[in-house]
């Protein structure tokens, strides 16, 4: 196993890249022009096969500094125990886009070897190309974080690594997709989703049980950590903040246990009395918590002042049409009967959402639910969801927004129901959606694809300005 680069954490004159080889090794990134970097290599120890056999998955990672302005070409070499050299096709890398200067941004989240995602990727780069300066990721990149196969080489051929980086593989109505080089153009930023989180590994024989386990005082990110080190706040990487040209993002960790089937305000039947206590919420965020406070801080820092545009990105969203927008966000509460999840608690909607509003926040990115939806909120917070990428969950416009807004309907295309009405969000499985930020226009556009009509190229059918 030899994966393709990515590009992590751009800095004004370096970024780091990371790969992976199926055996120890060294490695190297070769920069146009004859520079070396070396890369540090240590093996990544939680990542595993289905037989509970640890999987022999070796990261190397180099920091390229000195950049000037502008792309360089690129590619990584490895050398192995035996003298063996693999290598990489090539690449360019960029340092950050400096602060105030325009750039564009992928928004996506919940890939999860999904049937569509090769096929999302592919049109992400047949519609804007790969040299974009950032991809902003919502959470849920796998199944299991601990599981190898997730990452590289799953046998649906549409591993995360394998739809990201052009090798994945998946035939839908006669074409072959291969989704696209992104990461290897473009750096990842980031957030964890609840599949990004492992459970108690020592209680259980497979990596799905262990995966489906957490308690509230037993989970982890070590595998996610492992192979997105950066970018890093005071926590590491598990909420971090950045500046991106004039695009000031932060990362949370908002994400919770999902238990199977809770997608009323109760917990069902067959959960009663379970001692792990229903829907947990794994890194506190609610005021006063650590995360809060770093985040108001750095919601109230220069950079983010002096930003054109706030955005903010975590894998929660309680605004949504989708499945799991419910039941709220906050500690389950014993009943009689089993948890309650009081909407009144919501800790993103009571805690975050006064806290964007005052901060001058300008678009809020979730994921979770599988569908395209969004919102504005009174205080003029844009509520986006773009995750209906490699599948849907469904939408639930009679349920509605468990925050209480009207969903705002697609400016450009939206799609149309039954009766030919049109239809405030996209939640399909022959359709595939993405958007993309241009901070020069102030707009958000999401596009959608049709899977079944091949031929066609993705549409534009929504324009959020984010002014
Ligand atoms: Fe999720």
């Amino acid at each position: 196993m030899h994966s393709e680069p990515y590009l992590l954490d751009p800095s004004p004159d370096g970024v780091h890249v990371l790969w992976h080889t199926g055996a120890p090794a060294s490695g190297a990134v070769l920069l146009g022009g004859g520079r070396r970097v070396e890369a540090t290599s240590s093996a990544l120890v939680t990542l595993h096969d289905d037989d509970g056999v640890r999987a022999t998955v070796h990261r190397h990672w180099a920091y390229v500094d000195g950049l000037g302005a502008g792309r360089t070409p690129y590619r990584i070499v490895s050398v192995l125990a035996d003298g063996a050299v693999t290598g990489s096709r090539e690449y360019s890398l960029a340092p950050a886009a400096p602060p105030g200067t325009n750039v564009r941004l992928l928004l996506s989240s919940d890939h999860q070897m999904w049937r569509m995602t090769p096929a999302n990727i592919a049109k992400v780069a047949e519609t804007v190309g790969v040299e974009l300066d950032g991809v902003l990721f919502a959470g849920d990149m796998v199944g299991v974080p601990d599981r190898a196969a997730d990452w590289f080489d799953h046998p649906t051929g549409r591993g995360f690594f394998a739809s990201m980086t052009g090798r994945a593989d998946t035939e839908i109505a006669g074409r072959r997709y291969r989704g696209a080089p992104l990461l290897q153009h473009a750096p990842l930023f980031p957030a964890i989703g609840n599949h990004e989180v492992m459970g108690r590994r020592a209680r259980h024989r497979t990596l799905r049980e262990k995966f489906d386990d957490p308690a509230p005082d037993a989970w982890d990110t070590a595998s996610y950590e492992a192979l997105f080190p950066v970018p890093a706040g005071p926590a590491g990487p598990r909420w971090w903040a950045r500046t991106v040209g004039d695009v000031f993002v932060v990362a949370l960790f908002v994400t919770r246990a999902w238990r199977d089937a809770v997608t009323t305000y109760t917990e069902p039947a067959d959960r009663l009395g379970d001692p792990m206590g229903g829907q947990f919420l794994f890194e506190r965020v609610d005021a006063g918590s650590p995360q809060y406070e770093w985040l108001a801080a750095e919601l109230a820092s220069p950079p983010a002042r002096a930003a054109k545009f706030r955005v903010v990105l975590f894998h929660h969203a309680s605004h949504g049409l989708g499945a799991h927008a419910v039941p709220a966000y906050t500690d389950p509460v014993p009943t009689d009967g089993g948890y309650a999840y009081p909407i009144e608690h919501d800790v993103v909607l009571r805690d975050l959402a006064p806290l964007f509003g005052s901060a001058g926040v300008d678009l809020v990115v979730n994921g979770h639910s599988h569908l395209w939806n969004r919102f504005r909120d009174p205080a003029g917070v844009n509520w986006l969801e773009t995750s209906n990428v490699g599948n849907s969950y469904g939408a639930f416009p009679e349920r509605g927004d468990p925050g209480g807004l009207t969903p705002v309907m697609p400016t450009v295309a939206p799609l149309t129901g039954p009766t030919g009405a049109p239809l405030p969000y996209v939640a399909d499985n022959d359709i595939t959606v993405f958007s993309v930020l241009d901070s020069a226009a102030g707009v958000v556009r999401s596009y959608r694809f049709d899977t079944r009509r091949p031929a066609e190229p993705a549409l534009l059918f929504d324009e959020l300005l984010l002014q």
